[in-house]
């Protein structure tokens, strides 16, 4: 088998880990990224098997030195990505105005600028053929009303990917943005919603790995999946 390589973010847990379930029987080198250390060895623990080498960052991506430092670690390692899941996000709730305002600055930081900084800093990495999910969500293509903020930053990553998307064709880099709707994660823990009320990480992660197994002249710019029911407003 080729060596394939990949770099996951936010991969500790939810969608993140999800794909790289999903993913780590068709790779040799896989790169987990989060903040907490535990959560990623315990990740690490559960991908382990024998053929792929798992190397593991702690590492708060709002940080822009966090980012640069996690690029040059994995360039000390590996020379080139085959896939990048850009996948690190939060949604945090809170008006626009008022005492309970969204925390807007800090998930443009995560969901936006940080994916942004990380493209950059690996940008030499990606080579012809080679892959780049950005996971956006259903906010991107509607505004939820009572999740602004987090509409606005998935909604201003949206015009990034499709800005991308057109800078990376010219490399041969397919560049495809992951919609999902509502999806059982840490985000959605405590809420009362029958099981089948949301769609889980799985669903999301066989759908990107379907996109990736197209042929190279084939790229699906991007996935909507949504539980059955619909989006929760
Ligand atoms: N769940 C949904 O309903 C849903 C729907 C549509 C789109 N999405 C998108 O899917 C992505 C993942 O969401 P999820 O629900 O799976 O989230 P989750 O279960 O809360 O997991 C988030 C992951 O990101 C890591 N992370 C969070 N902040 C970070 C930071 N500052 N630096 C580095 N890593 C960080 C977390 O680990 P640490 O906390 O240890 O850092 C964890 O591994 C997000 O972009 C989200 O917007 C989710």
């Amino acid at each position: 088998m080729k060596p394939t390589s990949a770099l996951i973010t936010g991969a500790s847990k939810g969608i993140g880990f999800a794909v790289a379930k999903r993913f780590a029987p068709m790779l040799s080198v896989l790169h987990l990224v989060a903040r907490g250390n535990e959560d990623l060895q315990k990740a690490a623990e559960n991908l382990k098997r024998p053929g792929l080498s798992i190397h593991l960052h702690s590492v708060d991506l709002t940080s822009q030195e966090g980012v640069e430092s996690l690029a040059k670690a994995v360039k000390d390692t590996t020379s080139t990505l085959d896939v990048l899941v850009n996948n690190a996000g939060v949604y945090l709730p809170g008006s626009l105005v008022g005492e309970n305002r969204s925390d807007l600055r800090y998930m443009m930081n995560l969901n936006v600028l940080s994916h942004y900084d990380l493209i950059n800093a690996l940008e030499d990495c990606f080579p012809p053929g080679s892959y780049i999910f950005e996971m956006s969500s259903v906010a991107a293509k509607k505004l939820f009303l009572g999740k602004p903020g987090y509409s606005i930053s998935k909604h201003a990553q949206g015009a990034m990917i499709d800005a991308l998307r057109n800078e990376m064709r010219p490399r041969g880099v397919r560049v495809t943005s992951v919609m999902p709707g509502p999806t059982w994660s840490h985000s959605w823990e405590g809420a009362e919603f029958p099981k089948q009320r949301l769609l889980e990480a799985c669903h999301v992660a066989d759908l990107m790995f379907a996109a990736w197994q197209l042929p190279k002249e084939a790229v699906l710019e991007e996935l909507v999946i949504r539980p059955f029911d619909g989006d929760i407003e």
